[in-house]
């Protein structure tokens, strides 16, 4: 068994979700459920390789050897059913900026990004800084919350001068975890009308009970399709700049790359690549028992609502540690509600940011003693907005 119960000494170590929350927010003391990476430790097989690399000093210019692609592929199989080829594997050094890269070196200024909002908002940002048109495709809010896609629209979206489509999967901040059919559909308009596919994966290991991740990689013939992956959300090893896109196509695949070389934009980052393949090679246990441990603070998160904020929705959460949570009732617009949170100790993402202003995200990754104190604040503080 592993210990997430232990929380990880973050405080004054430069971590962003600690350490901005007097700059950012105003508050050194509140208890911090926003940036999403997680508060109790890495798994012991990955700190103990990070350990013995850096005990070896060998800290030079890296390029990803044959063990750490057998490692990512061998994951790619193992965990998610896809057989790559290892050389499919393109390193990149995050999500973000390899996406803001890839829209670069596939369109042009002015060419429509797709996006389905509400969604992770650096999305927009990196189409947006780079000249181009996001095009919103927004999801359904359903029975019970929970969110589905809008195919009729997405279709008639995707015809609309859009080159480029990123499919959050599983999706932050609503919590779902595509099924296969709903990935099939998806890649079968962008085939439909052209356009390149971009899969963010990077939530793909951390899926709850009864849920199973079908990525886009098993959609497809996939040569129009990029799948961005990263063990980063999964082993909490966001700091080591260490992701890995999936690229079938090998004329994409060389595009990519060229453009990259040409811009002297390389990776992996060396204790990443170290990280990177310890965790795929030794992780699986741990991984799959952060999932449980995840479950179980979801149902207190459920539950604590259900018996102290019965008008606070809770959307169903299939995957990702991040929660999605309706606020609508309380008449207040997410930004105002977080900023009344913050000063009661707690700092949750507003809804605002991704796209709906009547729900605040909290990012359930720590140590239940953590999540259960949080919720104390959160409960008092939303229902003296209930006026409960
Ligand atoms: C969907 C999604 N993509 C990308 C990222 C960030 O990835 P990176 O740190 O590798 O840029 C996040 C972080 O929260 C995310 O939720």
């Amino acid at each position: 068994m592993y210990d997430f119960d232990t929380p990880a000494p973050r405080a004054g170590s430069g971590a962003i979700k600690w350490d901005l929350r007097e700059s950012a927010f105003g508050n050194k003391d509140a208890l911090p459920f926003w940036v999403a990476d997680s508060d109790y430790m890495s798994p012991p097989e990955v700190t103990a390789a990070v350990a013995d690399a850096a005990a070896r000093c060998v800290f030079g210019y890296t390029a990803p050897t044959k063990a750490y692609r057998e490692a990512v592929a061998g994951w790619v199989r193992a965990r998610h059913g896809w057989e790559i080829d290892p050389d499919w594997i393109v390193p990149s050094t995050g999500i973000v900026s390899e996406l803001s890269n890839i829209i670069r070196c596939f369109t042009k200024k002015g060419d429509g990004v797709l996006i389905q909002t509400p969604v992770y908002d650096p999305f927009s940002a990196v189409a947006e800084s780079a000249g181009r048109r996001v095009v919103k495709n927004r999801l359904i809010r359903g029975e019970g919350l929970r969110y589905s896609m809008n195919f009729e629209d997405l279709d008639h979206k995707l015809s609309d001068g859009v080159k480029l489509m990123i499919l959050c999967s599983p999706h932050n901040p609503v919590g779902r975890v595509w099924r296969e059919e709903e990935v099939r559909a998806v890649a079968h308009l962008c085939r439909k009308h052209g356009v390149l596919l971009v899969s963010d994966e990077i939530h793909w290991d951390i899926v709850m009970p009864g849920n199973a991740h079908f990525t886009a990689g098993l959609a497809e013939t996939p040569d129009d399709l990029i799948v961005l992956t990263a063990p980063s959300k999964t082993f909490n090893i966001a700091g080591l700049k260490c992701s890995n896109d999936i690229i079938p196509d090998e004329k994409l695949r060389e595009r990519l790359t060229r453009w990259k070389e040409k811009r002297h934009i390389d990776g992996p980052n060396s204790l990443g690549a170290v990280a990177c393949e310890a965790a795929y090679t030794h992780g699986a246990a741990w991984c799959s028992e952060q999932n449980d441990y995840l479950a179980g603070n979801a149902a207190l998160v459920r539950k604590t609502l259900a018996a102290c904020l019965p008008r606070v929705g809770v959307t169903p959460l299939e995957g990702t540690y991040l929660m999605w949570l309706d606020i609508c009732a309380t008449g207040l617009g997410s930004r105002f509600l977080c900023d009344r949170l913050t000063k009661a100790g707690a700092i949750l993402n507003d809804g605002w940011r991704y796209g709906d202003d009547g729900f605040v995200r909290l990012n359930i990754a720590c140590p239940r003693a953590q999540l259960q104190a949080g919720l104390e604040i959160i409960v008092r503080c939303l229902g003296e907005a209930l006026g409960a």
